[in-house]
């Protein structure tokens, strides 16, 4: 079915097709049009299946902008999600102008928030919380509330938003539509759905099974968890993922796998329900810019985000529920997108594989890990690639000059040969580093003879009041280690935790100087004078 078959008004196909789809999903094939009727509707149906617009699209039809009465909230359990589906809903509504959508979430000043609630918007997206705060200064009112959807219920519900779920839907008018989405229909949800819907919603049902056939194939490789995060490493660069999502099953792993990505000089991020709002929109905007290639996160931190271009998704763990199975690997191959995902497990996991597979009626099959050798070497054919493109087409006669009186006597073979070890070695060090030139290094006199370990310094600095993204490489020696910190965190460590006790030892942070200068690329031997261009950048 196509989207010009729900015989829709001239705004809304002309906004749709400027969206690029002209194809509805089965979600929306099924739900679109009871919407549309005002009918209660109720889907369960995971991420990226197109529930946005099921909604969005009937709710902009259905809006006259000439209405200046609030009409329809939309509740999201995340801010993210909030600020997610108040973008779709105004690309909807790019043709119908005089519709104000405004997003509401905590986090954001309440008065910047009152004052656009006073332009009278006709659509509020909103999480739970903030919306019950504005209930009560009256700064919303759902008096006129003719249609109210909650997306991703059953989150909301994790996030303990039920008590004020309860509140918002006895608020608003009896005379309501309800529209409800979750990706799982657990008791409480049917609750929900029996105590505030009218009676016999229609009820739409997409399984798992239909979104993983498509467009994702599954991996799975056999490997230790001590070895995944190298696996990692190496099938992003042996395939050359630009975006790719990394799953754990706890906040702890996410902190400790983006930690030992970062480390290897890889640009990780975290994202997990214990960062602050701020930190996680910095996180989420750096990853869809492309700044940060990779997000390492938990189920429900990623829950919902809309982000196309996903590579590759890995699980550094299977799920313990195999519907997140469904969620993760959901991320990638989106919009008819080629996708893939490698799937972790070792020992007893691998029972778990095969109950996954009958789960979710799909095939993963075995993979096969690169070896370093075969990374190097495709490495090393992307750079011959790109210099036969640039002798092919760029004129390089100003570096010949260069090269004739800087390396003086060398063979061209050895420069070469340098050159391409530099590219090749160096590539991944300091340029892809998140924010690096407001790095700095640290000094701290604790090392692994007091029984410090990489993960133990990430505690410390995060009880001193230091945040995980402003922390760079670890390097933790035997009686001390080197810190990258971000300018303002080392500020902060050296106030809060100078003079406070790890094990035994007194702590001691300070700026550790210069970074240590690499060598020169070519040796001194072979050349008089190795010029600082000859060496790395920085
Ligand atoms: O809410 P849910 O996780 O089901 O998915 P979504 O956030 O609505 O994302 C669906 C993505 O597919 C969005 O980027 C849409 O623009 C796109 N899309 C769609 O919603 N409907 C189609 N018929 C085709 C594409
Ligand atoms: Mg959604």
């Amino acid at each position: 079915m196509e989207i010009k078959d729900l015989k829709l008004s001239r705004e809304l196909n002309e906004a749709i097709s400027k969206m690029g789809f002209t194809e509805l999903t089965p979600v929306q094939r099924d739900g679109i049009l009871p919407v549309l009727e005002g009918q209660d509707v109720i889907v369960q149906a995971p991420t990226g299946t197109g529930k946005t617009c099921t909604f969005g699209i009937p709710l902009i039809e259905n809006i006259s902008p000439q209405d200046k009465k609030l009409g329809a909230v939309v509740l999201c359990p995340t801010r993210e999600l909030v600020i997610q589906t108040a973008e779709e809903l105004t690309r909807l509504a790019r043709y119908k102008k005089g519709i104000n959508i405004v997003p509401v979430y905590g986090g954001q000043p309440i008065d910047k928030q009152i004052l656009l609630l006073k332009k009278r918007p006709q659509i509020i997206v909103a999480t739970p919380g903030r919306l019950i705060d504005h209930l009560k200064r009256k700064t919303i009112k759902l008096r006129e509330l003719k249609m109210l959807v909650l997306d991703e219920a059953d989150e909301m519900l994790n996030m303990g938003f039920r008590d004020d779920l309860d509140i918002i839907l006895k608020n608003a008018p009896e005379e309501r539509q309800t529209v409800l989405f979750s990706a799982t229909m657990p008791q409480e949800i049917i609750d929900i759905a029996d105590n505030y819907q009218k009676e016999n919603p229609v009820h739409i049902k997409v399984t798992g099974e239909e979104l993983t056939v498509s467009t994702v194939k599954q991996y799975y490789l056999e490997i230790k968890l001590a070895n995944r995060t190298d696996a990692i490493g190496r099938l992003i660069d042996a395939n050359k993922y630009k975006l790719c999502m990394i799953f754990c099953n706890t906040k702890k792993k996410v902190d400790e796998i983006c930690a030992e990505l970062r480390q290897k000089r890889y640009p990780a991020e975290a994202l997990h329900g214990d960062m602050k709002q701020m930190q996680r929109d910095r996180v989420m905007s750096r990853f869809k810019k492309g700044l940060a290639g990779i997000l390492v996160a938990t189920d429900v931190a990623a829950r919902g985000i809309d982000i196309d271009g996903v590579d590759a998704v890995f699980n550094y763990e299977i799920p313990d529920d195999f519907e997140y199975y469904v969620h993760r690997i959901g991320r990638t191959g989106r919009a008819g997108n080629e996708g893939v995902s490698y799937t972790f497990a070792s020992g007893r996991d691998i029972k778990k594989l095969k109950e996954l597979m009958k789960y979710t009626k799909s095939e993963i099959v075995l993979g096969t890990l690169p070896s370093l050798k075969e990374v190097k070497k495709i490495n090393l054919e992307g750079i011959r690639d790109t210099v036969i493109r640039i002798l092919e087409n760029d004129d390089v006669s100003d570096y010949h000059d260069y090269i004739d009186s800087a390396f003086e006597g060398v063979p061209s073979s050895h420069i070469a040969a340098a050159l391409l070890k530099l590219m090749n070695e160096g590539e991944k060090k300091e340029e892809d580093k998140p924010g690096n030139e407001d790095f700095v290094r640290m000094f701290v006199n604790i090392g692994k003879m007091d029984k410090m370990g990489t993960n133990n310094m990430i505690d410390l600095l995060k009880s001193g009041g230091v945040s995980f993204e402003q922390i760079g490489k670890i390097d933790i020696g035997e009686k001390f280690s080197f810190i990258e910190l971000e300018r303002e965190a080392s500020e902060i460590v050296t106030q809060t935790l100078n003079g406070t006790y790890y094990k035994k030892r007194k702590i001691t942070f300070e700026l550790s100087g210069k970074k240590k200068k690499e060598k020169p690329a070519v040796s001194k031997k072979q050349v008089k004078k190795p010029s600082s261009q000859g060496r790395r950048k920085k």
